[in-house]
């Protein structure tokens, strides 16, 4: 996690790189990335880790921890379980505790040993002193810190879920502005206890079954706003760099600025950035160099002072949050500052704000205040979201939105299953459409070349003052696109009634 930067690279002028930046690129001191320290180019991202070619390999790594937390489990008569994840510097196991299901972290040797290990002991005052008992529901709780035969452990609430990494792709739409909000939330509740976690990223963020309530997790590197050089948590002093290369800001990962306030702030807003910029994407920062970096280790670090990351805005998501994420992206901590608040990432709306103040026509909005569905909207968002899920189990489709009306669309989608021939597709429609404030969903199905073979959904009506109108709906036309594709497939009900020609 810890790499001492100076990089000397020559930096080809582009007019993308900031020139700031570029100038403290040139002007950082000679190259000290140690030998025992590298960036690797594994899904960890440019995670500063251990380089294992010189030291134990990573499962022999893995494999002393796990060794320490059965022995520690015999000791204290609790129950271990599977293995959680695996960060750069410990593993999380679920345990059964006197409390019930928690989750324990147990370090690799590197970080309990030596210097190193006095490091991690420091850190994890600060969160047993100030983050046992917390309040925030986003922030992963604390339950003890202690230490067993010379190695400290920490034991937490088990959050249940995915890494978000790992299903980044299967987000539904809807659910994007409420992750970030909660991440966000959890960033701001570490600030105003006098803290900053330092580490926000896809890998530390678990998402619970129905991808909507997400939580920060690994408050090991989090860190004391107000102490100037974070003594013995920032290496005496030394400042070397503590978190992950992809996802830190040029003024944090080349000391372009002091430690305080600002710098920490700045540094929550990229984080949260590249957050919003994983979840409208599709994939964690910087993927392709970090996948570039397995050759060439500096790739992360030139990455991170000169290319200003492309966010995609994505069907269903709201458009500020797009323009949000280019803000907190900015390489120069002033302008990010200056451009982003945490209200921002409360849905707050700029866009919209100043559409108001302009007197541009916004959405329609009922007399009660509500704002009216807009169909067009939600069909764009759940084709899109169809598409995405098929892509992360490695299929595609050809897929189109018609709008018939405004409170009218068919979602057309075409795909072939593993299961039949490659000349054979399942041609879906779906029809959504608004009526009398209800929203109604009616699927159909076809086999293509044309056969005989079809099928009619029932109808699936749903409310549209409900709060989470657009994740169900994109849930429910999910299922019924299955349904209506497998009745094709020999599904019993379309041989006996449930087809209809
Ligand atoms: N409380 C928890 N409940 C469930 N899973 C967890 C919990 N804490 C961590 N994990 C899982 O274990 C992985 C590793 O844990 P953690 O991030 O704390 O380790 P780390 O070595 O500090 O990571 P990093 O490489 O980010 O520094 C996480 O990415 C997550 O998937
Ligand atoms: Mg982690």
């Amino acid at each position: 996690m810890v790499l001492s930067l100076g990089l000397i690279l020559t930096c080809p002028s582009r007019s993308r790189c900031n020139r700031a930046t570029l100038r403290a690129y040139r002007a950082a001191p000679p190259i000290c990335l140690n030998s025992e320290w590298r960036i690797r180019g594994g899904r960890g991202g440019g995670k500063i880790e251990l380089d294992h070619s010189s030291g134990p390999g990573m499962s022999d790594v893995g494999a002393d921890a796990k060794e320490q937390a059965n022995r520690l489990c015999e000791a204290k008569g609790w129950s271990l379980g599977a293995l959680l994840g695996k960060g750069g510097s410990a593993a999380v196991f679920e345990v059964t505790t006197e409390a019930g299901d928690t989750a324990l972290k147990v370090f690799f040797p590197r970080f309990i040993e030596g210097r190193e290990g006095a490091i991690t002991r420091k850190r994890l005052e600060i969160v047993k002193d100030r983050l046992i008992g917390h309040a925030c529901p986003t922030l992963v709780r604390i339950h003890a810190i202690d230490e067993f035969e010379g190695a400290p452990f920490m034991v937490m609430e088990h959050v249940a879920g995915s890494m978000l990494t790992d299903v980044l792709r299967l987000v539904p739409a809807p659910a994007v502005e409420g992750i970030v909000r909660q991440i966000a939330e959890a960033a701001k509740y570490l600030e105003d206890l006098g803290l900053t976690h330092r580490d926000i990223k896809s890998d530390n963020i678990m998402v619970d079954a129905t991808l909507t309530k997400a939580t920060l997790v690994d408050v090991g590197v989090a860190r004391i706003i107000d102490d100037p050089v974070g003594s013995g948590t920032d290496d005496d002093g030394k400042l070397p760099f503590v978190a992950t290369a992809r996802y830190s800001s040029p003024e944090y990962m080349f000391r372009l600025a002091p430690p305080g306030p600002e710098l920490w702030r700045a540094l929550n807003f990229y984080q949260l950035g590249g957050l919003i910029h994983d979840l409208l994407c599709g994939e964690p920062l910087f993927e392709e160099v970090v996948r570039q970096a397995a050759s060439n280790r500096y790739l992360i670090a030139y990455a991170v002072a000169t290319d200003i990351p492309h966010v995609k805005p994505r069907n269903g998501v709201p458009d500020y949050l797009v323009n949000l994420a280019q803000r907190c992206l900015q390489k120069d901590l002033a302008p990010r500052l200056a451009s982003v608040s945490w209200e921002d990432f409360f849905g707050r709306d700029r866009q919209r704000e100043n559409e108001a103040l302009l007197g541009i026509r916004g959405d329609r909005i009922s007399s009660s205040g509500v704002r009216t569905l807009d169909v067009a909207e939600l069909g764009r968002s759940i084709e899109n979201s169809i598409d995405n899920r098929l892509m992360a189990k490695g299929l595609s489709c050809r897929h189109s939105t018609t709008v018939i009306h405004h409170t009218r669309v068919d979602i057309r989608i075409r795909w072939t299953p593993p299961k039949l021939p490659p000349d054979v597709e399942i041609e879906v429609l779906i029809d959504l459409s608004e009526i009398d404030g209800q929203l109604r969903i009616t699927a159909s199905s076809q086999l293509r070349p044309l056969s005989a073979k079809s099928f009619e959904a029932p109808v699936v009506a749903i409310a549209s003052d409900a709060a989470d109108l657009e994740l169900s709906a994109t849930n429910q036309v999910y299922d019924l696109f299955l349904e209506a594709s497998a009745k094709l497939i020999g599904g019993s009900d379309a041989k006996n009634g449930g087809a209809a020609n």
